[in-house]
């Protein structure tokens, strides 16, 4: 199967970020955000990086303003009946998702394969509101997705082999490594990552030490690149939340219980960078 033109659903920082990396390597890309205000902010978000790469010597003008024209805008789910490949990049919340997949299975063409960035969701059940479970497909990237090599590929229970071999592919051709997993909540990535986050904001909710002494152990005593709460912060406290959440029920074990104070702060509006406010304060 040929993947040409790609739809990614959601301008955040997930979904800009992998319409950059299809752009960059020459597919056609379609960005899709009901609200015009995101889809600006996206493809400003793109713009500014890739003109960074230009300042680096990572790539030429030409090459920035070659990538760009690729990408066009989308605020119509409809445009969908043009892609390939479909990858839906909004917030973790099941039933913004599976209304989004019954969408797409009506209008994208009978070929296209339908993917999900979900860091935690089962594949199987989104897959399970569509005609075509076989063609859908878990596609999870790593923020920031210019700079992480992972493609972490889940398989629902349908998912045909044909188009595991597709998706696997196509994350190669962006110089990523993909990683077939299997459909279990978190997957590998978040099944390890996230409760080592939710430890480390237990260390700090029994008062074991400070914020960045926290950060500090992890970095320099571990090579960690950032340190837990730090990485939690840029991740979105509600985001690391939900995930908790996900395999709190997927489990049903407590060693998967959210951190009340986790709650506290996400509750509070303490969404982590992109609120100004988490564990640290940003200007
Ligand atoms: N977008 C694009 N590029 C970025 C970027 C971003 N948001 N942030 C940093 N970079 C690039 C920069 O281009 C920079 O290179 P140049 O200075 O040459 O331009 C390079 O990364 C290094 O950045 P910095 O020197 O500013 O900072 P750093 O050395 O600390 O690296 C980092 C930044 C790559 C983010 C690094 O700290 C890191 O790897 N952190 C951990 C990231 C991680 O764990 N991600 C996974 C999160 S979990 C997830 O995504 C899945 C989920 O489901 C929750």
């Amino acid at each position: 199967m040929t993947i040409n033109k790609v739809m990614v659903i959601g301008a955040g920082q997930m979904g800009a970020g992998i319409a950059q990396v299809f752009a960059v390597s020459g597919y056609d890309v379609l960005l899709h955000d009901a609200n015009d205000e995101a889809l600006d902010r996206g493809i400003k978000g793109i713009e500014r990086r890739l003109a960074r790469d230009v300042d680096k010597g990572r790539m030429t003008e030409d090459e920035k303003n070659a990538s760009t024209l690729k990408i066009k805008k989308s605020t119509k789910l409809d445009d969908a009946g043009a892609a390939d490949l479909v990858i839906e990049a909004v917030i973790e919340n099941m039933d913004v998702k599976t209304s989004i997949f019954r969408e797409l299975d009506k209008i994208a063409p009978e070929h296209a394969i339908l993917a999900s960035n979900t860091s935690s969701l089962p594949i199987t059940e989104i897959a399970a509101v569509t005609n075509r479970p076989e063609k859908v497909i878990g596609m999870h990237f790593m923020n920031p997705v210019p700079v992480m090599k992972l493609v972490e590929v889940i398989r629902g229970l349908a998912t045909a082999d044909d188009v595991f071999e597709t998706v696997k592919e196509t994350a190669e051709s962006l110089k990523k490594t993909a990683v077939e997993v299997n459909d279990f909540p978190g997957f590998v990535s978040n099944r390890i990552l996230m409760p080592m986050i939710n430890e480390a904001i237990y260390t700090l909710f029994e008062g074991v030490a400070e914020p960045e002494a926290i950060d500090e152990v992890m970095k320099l005593g571990m090579n960690h690149p950032m340190g837990p709460l730090t990485l939690a912060d840029f991740i979105g406290l509600d985001t690391c939340l939900y995930i908790m959440e996900t395999l709190h029920e997927g489990f049903g074990d407590d060693k998967y219980r959210p951190c009340p104070l986790l709650r506290k702060y996400v509750k509070a509006g303490w969404l982590g960078k992109k609120s100004g406010r988490g564990f640290y304060q940003y200007n």
